[in-house]
């Protein structure tokens, strides 16, 4: 594995497997990476001939008063990881490079960026849209691949690529789930052993959430409240919102639409921000 930290030898690195006709898969992270990223490297690995992993702590998708400088960090054992998965390049980089002194230039995909978490963060999907779009267009991937944890993400990328034609296909990957159910997230880490056991009310309210569809509710209002009931139990949980939207638009649904409706959700636990969905 090539562990490559300028834009200009990354550029000259896949510009040779593109010569050589080879397809580029891309997996953009902010590291330290669990077994959700690997499942996009393996998936990248299977269905290309290249595969480039990015690890860029984004610090332009972060607020002031988040968690950029807690986001845990380890680049010697990502890139151990990495290597033992037969990814062909590792690209770091610096924030000068990425962000030069006097950068001025920012992609914003309009409401979609406006609600669920970007309700409680504004400017994140801001920042996510401006750094996914400029490693595109380092990498230039024939294919990248993000997980349905992001489930807003994935559904702005995918916006943005369309409406700015951009030649790359988004594939998107089921969440991978500890085995009591918790969606990993580099931002687990940073649970105390309590917050972990709390945690565990994100999947358990989206489980309600089914388990009431099943048995025929279609209110999202009454399904929302039974989320929140389950969520209000946990001392440690305040929830940022829980919401039952179109899957394809994101636009909030008043009833269960089947086969188009994420069940969405944002929980802090204590001070650690966790999300998790469902499509149902
Ligand atoms: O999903 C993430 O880890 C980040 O938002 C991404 C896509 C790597 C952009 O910084």
């Amino acid at each position: 594995m090539k562990r490559i930290q300028t834009i200009k030898e990354v550029k000259n690195e896949m510009c040779r497997y593109r010569s050589e006709g080879q397809v580029i898969g891309f997996v953009p992270t902010m590291g330290y990476l669990h077994e959700g990223h690997l499942s996009l490297v393996r998936e990248s690995i299977k269905q290309t001939d290249r595969t480039a992993v990015s690890v860029y702590v984004n610090p332009k998708q972060f607020g002031p008063d988040e968690d950029y400088l807690q986001y845990p960090r380890d680049i010697d054992r990502d890139a151990d990881v990495l290597e033992k998965e037969g990814v062909d390049v590792l690209f770091t980089c610096q924030d000068r490079e990425m962000y030069p002194k006097g950068y001025k230039t920012y992609v914003e995909v309009q409401d979609y960026q406006d609600v669920l978490c970007g309700a409680s963060r504004p400017g994140h999907f801001r920042g996510v849209c401006t750094v996914v779009l400029k490693l595109f267009q380092i990498i230039k991937p024939d294919i990248a691949f993000f997980g349905q944890k992001d489930a807003q993400q994935a559904v702005i990328l995918k916006k943005m690529v369309k409406d700015l034609n951009a030649e790359v296909k988004i594939s998107v990957h089921p969440i991978v789930r500890e085995k009591d159910g918790l969606a990993l997230s580099s931002r687990n880490a940073l649970l105390r052993p309590r917050q972990r056991k709390a945690a565990l009310c994100l999947y358990q309210s989206l489980q309600i959430a089914k388990q009431a569809i099943l048995k025929g509710q279609t209110d999202s209002l009454k399904i929302i409240h039974l989320m929140k009931e389950r969520i209000n139990k946990e001392k440690q949980a305040q929830w940022d919102y829980v919401e039952i939207v179109d899957k394809n638009n994101l636009e909030s649904l008043s009833k269960v639409i089947k086969g188009e409706t994420l069940i969405a959700l944002a929980v802090y636990i204590g001070q650690v921000r966790l999300i998790d969905n469902i499509i149902i």
